[in-house]
């Protein structure tokens, strides 16, 4: 089945084309230039660019595929979480397509869909696995018995592990969005220069919290700085930016250690978001699962792990597959900007 996916949720307009976990097209159109002076997301900028370019989106998603449009068999379009106005965007085009083409609509928990990014190419995941989930907008650690059925262990209590990297970066002068160079600026840096304190990691659920070390961070900032005017030297800023990184990641990964002791069911930890790009923590979840004889599964590519419509295209294929997405109805769906996860399409 060929679908055509599309993902609007948050500053990105992606359109694919997917046949089961094959991906044909995947088009991403950003508009992080247009942001970036505004140092964050606005919503409703987004969703005029959205409204601006999706059309043209599509026709390239389609293009790029090496079909044409009567080869489509189904529209896949993420419903939630995200930005409300952008959201719209994308669910409002995928329900004119449906009708337009008289195909079924599947609407995607955009969450799912970050996992399902794992399965591009066709990999084999072992099922029970433990999803990491980690982006500019969550932090999650989900059980999930197979496909399509989630149970959230443990999530960020406030800020999200990318969101984190993002605002040290701010605070940094290294823009927006900072977490590449953030981890970039961290490869030269001295993790042990700075003591920070690892967040959560005498808590004994499952949770995370990134707040308090953002602040850890900036006094940190003020204690090299002082009084003084000048701006940090390249050797302060890799210092900080590789402490960060490694209390950041030492309280994510001790709470998957965690997980995995607590649901020894567990076979395969799989792992998406753009902060699953990282490759220091690509290094450390490789260790730790192989300390338990557990599978690991990243997106295969950058392009995967940050936001894009392959990743949808797939999770409603499993989802199908699965028997647990049914068809959505077209008049009836809207948006749902605080969606979790659950199920794939619930
Ligand atoms: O998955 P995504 O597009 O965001 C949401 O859906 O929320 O991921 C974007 C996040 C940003 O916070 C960005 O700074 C972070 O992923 N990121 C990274 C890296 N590349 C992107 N964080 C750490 N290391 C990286 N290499
Ligand atoms: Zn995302």
């Amino acid at each position: 089945m060929n679908i055509l996916a599309i993902d609007t949720s948050c500053d990105e307009t992606s359109v694919a084309v997917t046949n089961g976990t094959r991906v044909l097209s995947n088009v991403i159109s950003s508009q992080i230039r247009y942001h970036k002076k505004f140092g964050g997301v606005v919503p409703f900028l987004a969703q005029r660019l959205h409204q601006e370019r999706i059309n043209a989106v599509i026709e390239l998603g389609i293009a790029r595929s090496g079909l044409g449009r009567n080869d489509i068999d189904a529209i896949a379009v993420t419903y939630g979480p995200g930005l409300a106005p952008a959201l719209q965007v994308g669910v409002a085009k995928g329900k004119e397509l449906a009708e337009e083409l008289s195909l079924p609509l599947y609407a995607v928990n955009h969450m799912a869909g970050h996992i399902a990014s794992c399965f591009a190419g066709g990999k084999n995941i072992e099922f029970p696995a433990l999803g990491v989930l980690v982006s500019g907008g969550h932090t999650e650690l989900v059980l999930m018995p197979r496909f399509g059925t989630f149970k959230i262990l443990g999530e960020t209590l406030d800020d999200a592990i990318g969101e984190a990297y993002d605002k040290v970066a701010k605070m940094l002068g290294l823009g927006y969005p900072g977490g590449r160079l953030v981890a970039q600026f961290a490869d030269e840096g001295n993790s042990k220069s700075f003591d920070l304190p690892i967040p959560m990691l005498r808590s004994k659920d499952l949770n995370l919290s990134y707040s308090g070390l953002k602040n850890a961070v900036r006094l940190a900032i003020i204690s090299v700085k002082g009084d003084s005017d000048e701006p940090l030297t390249r050797e302060h800023i890799a210092d900080i930016c590789a402490s960060f990184q490694y209390v950041a990641q030492a309280s994510l990964l001790a709470k998957i250690e965690k997980s995995v002791v607590e649901y020894p069911e567990i076979k395969t930890v799989v792992v998406g978001g753009g902060v699953a790009s990282n490759a220091v923590l690509r290094k450390k979840l490789r260790s730790l699962t192989a300390k338990y004889d557990l599978g690991i599964a990243f997106p295969v590519n950058a392009k995967l792990c940050t936001d894009n419509a392959a990743m949808i295209g797939i999770a409603a294929h499993l989802g199908i597959e699965e028997g647990q997405l049914p068809v959505a109805d077209v008049e009836g769906l809207d948006r749902k900007p605080n969606l979790r996860l659950e199920k794939v399409g619930e």
